[in-house]
């Protein structure tokens, strides 16, 4: 039995709505096992850059910083905030990740068996694919040259003689990359014992470097079978064969892409959860950043039509990696795969013979099996 405080930032479109289902099914565990959570709410994203002027206060980080975890829904998306807008809704993200050092990124892939029907790609080929994605989030392409480095700052577009012109700086220290493989392959001895590093050495200098450094450190770790990929042969390998991955580790943006691609495998966007830690320690255990890998889906916010299970499976990595609670985070995996496993689905998931839910009921139904 435990007290916990977890900083709560729903944002905008489909972010709420996913959000309020993940605290309905903590609300749930923390019932069975007699937890107490506390939420503290606070504006991100578009609701914060019109009420408090930035993508998310000063005031509302600190908040973050004092909690035990932070529950994230989605920020953007919003016309009003397109790409040329001053500031813009993913800043927050920026904000907190670097403000917060969240450098590991984990985005683990584990179809369901009783999805594997619901996947473009074909049930034979993701049978019994369980994969993690350990992406660098710190640094990369995002943050770029300025010291220190501000995400949006380099990538400003400047007027020249010979017309506009765009700069993005992909920047690695040997540091950086060494704490995120160090990463990777402490995940591997808990996993299958095997560490895809993926790069784009036959062109990049940053990736040369991270190749030199990703060596070096697999020395350390002869237990773990380790290889180098570049990313274009990974994206299509992640499809042609993804039972042959068990922890991929990977640049910023890499990471970014290569995960959108792999929700495939799991059905959806609506099924990948997230954790973002660092090395900021709290009374239970580390600080982390949970949230789907999604974003705010403007085309269907407001219709009761978001899968809401990415953002429950945070919530389940939440209780494991910050709190320190496995059980309960079992408990909550286990009632979304009983609640699939039944036919009942969202309208991403949609099949012949399925029961399609609101995102609502959904949530309703994994709380509900939860509470048995
Ligand atoms: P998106 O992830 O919001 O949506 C991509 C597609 O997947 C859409 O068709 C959407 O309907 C679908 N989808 C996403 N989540 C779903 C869910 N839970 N259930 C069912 N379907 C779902 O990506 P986008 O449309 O390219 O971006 C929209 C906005 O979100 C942009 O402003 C982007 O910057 C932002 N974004 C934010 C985050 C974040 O806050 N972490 C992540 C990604 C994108
Ligand atoms: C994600 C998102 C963000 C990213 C965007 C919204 C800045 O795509 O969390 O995957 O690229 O990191
Ligand atoms: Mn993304």
């Amino acid at each position: 039995m435990g007290n916990y405080t977890i900083a709560v930032l729903p944002g905008d479109g489909i972010g709420p709505e996913v959000t309020d289902e993940a605290i309905r099914i903590l609300d749930a565990v923390a019932s069975r096992f007699g937890h107490s959570f506390t939420y503290q709410k606070r504006l991100v994203g578009v609701a914060a850059i019109e009420a408090e002027g930035d993508a998310i206060s000063d005031a509302s980080l600190e908040v973050c910083q004092r909690s035990d975890a932070i529950l994230f829904g989605a920020v953007g998306g919003l016309p009003s905030y397109d790409g040329s807008h001053k500031v813009k809704p993913e800043q927050a993200l920026f904000k907190l990740r670097k403000g917060l050092q969240f450098f590991a990124n984990l985005r683990p892939v584990k179809p369901l068996n009783s999805l594997l029907s619901a996947s473009p790609i074909k049930a034979e080929v993701l049978r019994g694919a369980d994969l993690v994605v350990v992406r660098e989030l710190t640094g990369g392409l995002y943050y770029g040259h300025l010291e220190p480095p501000v995400p949006g700052k380099p990538s400003e577009i400047r007027q020249t003689e010979q017309g506009k012109s765009a700069i993005d700086t992909l920047l690695y220290s040997e540091a950086e990359i060494e704490r995120i493989l160090r990463v990777a392959f402490e995940a591997a001895r808990d996993r299958k014992k095997k560490v895809t590093s993926v790069d784009k050495a036959n062109v990049l200098s940053s990736s040369v470097l991270w190749r030199q450094v990703a060596n070096r450190v697999a020395a350390d770790y002869p237990d773990v079978t380790f290889e180098h990929m570049l990313v274009d042969a990974c994206a299509m390998h992640l499809i042609r064969k993804p039972t042959n991955f068990d922890v991929i580790v990977t640049e910023n943006l890499f990471g970014d892409i290569l995960t959108d691609e792999a929700s495939m495998l799991a059905g959806s966007m609506g099924m990948l959860p997230s954790a973002s830690l660092g090395t900021h320690e709290t009374a239970h255990g580390r600080l982390g950043l949970y949230e789907p890998i999604h974003g705010s889906a403007p085309d269907i916010a407001g219709q009761g039509k978001a899968n809401p299970i990415a953002a429950i499976l945070s919530a389940a990595m939440l209780l494991q990696y910050s709190l320190g609670l496995k059980s309960e985070a079992a408990a909550i995996e286990a009632a979304v795969e009983q609640v699939i496993q039944a036919g009942y689905r969202t309208e991403d998931l949609r099949e012949e013979e399925t029961k399609v839910l609101k995102t609502q009921e959904m949530g309703q139904k994994i709380a509900a099996v939860l509470a048995q």
